[in-house]
């Protein structure tokens, strides 16, 4: 067979693109981890993923359609994950399932979704979440509202946090 020079061309395009995960530093933030590895395939964002497709039972993570052990699925291979990416991104997950379930049962009801209540209400300030009109730190404010116990407040500001992300929230 003789190859067009639009074949090759497609052909060293796929070899760059295949090789390129196993190129790209081994990264510990679990969202560029998932960003890089899960999203080409899935939701653009964990939290949807999440949403859509991750259950737990029995304290284990479960796909929604599968009804596989994440971890396991995860450590045989799926995503190319290294052991300790694995750990990560398990991570991540559980703690992206937690803040859905707690802001779902705590918050809803007055803010509606987390997305659009972050986004209209809140933003970043050095480095810290803060009321967009207040310039509350949420964190303090949500120890004497919501009703949170101290040990949630953590997930539900970091999950507010990952939903306002870049310079566009960015107040100064
Ligand atoms: C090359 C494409 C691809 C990549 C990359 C990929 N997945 Fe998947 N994933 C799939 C497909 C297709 C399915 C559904 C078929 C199946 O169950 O194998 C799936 C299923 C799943 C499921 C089960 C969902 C359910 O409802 O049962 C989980 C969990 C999952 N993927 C997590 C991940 C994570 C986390 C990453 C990143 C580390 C990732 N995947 C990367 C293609 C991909
Ligand atoms: C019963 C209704 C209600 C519930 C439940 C509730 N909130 Fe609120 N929240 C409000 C109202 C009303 C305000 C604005 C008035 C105020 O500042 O107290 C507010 C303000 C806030 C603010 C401050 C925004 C700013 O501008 O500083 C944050 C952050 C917040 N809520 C987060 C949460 C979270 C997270 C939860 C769940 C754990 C929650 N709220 C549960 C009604 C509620």
């Amino acid at each position: 067979m003789r190859l067009q020079f639009p074949t090759l061309v497609a052909m060293a395009i796929l070899a760059l693109t295949s090789i390129s995960p196993v190129a790209l530093a081994q990264s510990a933030d679990p969202h560029e981890l998932y960003e890089q590895r899960c999203s080409g395939c899935h939701t653009d964002h964990a939290r949807d993923f999440v949403q859509e497709s991750i259950l737990r039972a029995d304290g284990k993570l479960i796909g929604r359609d599968s009804s596989m052990d994440v971890r396991a699925f995860l450590a045989r291979g799926h995503g190319k994950l290294s052991a300790a990416e694995v750990e990560v991104m398990m991570t991540h997950l559980t703690s992206v399932l937690d803040a859905g379930a707690l802001f779902r049962d705590n918050c809803v009801i007055c803010h509606g979704r987390a997305v659009l209540f972050a986004r209209s209400q809140l933003g970043i300030r050095n480095e810290v979440l803060v009321g967009r009109y207040s310039g509350h730190a949420v964190a303090e404010f949500l120890k004497t509202h919501g009703r949170l116990e101290a040990a949630e407040i953590g997930v539900v500001v970091e999950a507010l946090a990952s939903q306002v992300p870049g310079d566009s929230y960015r107040l100064n």
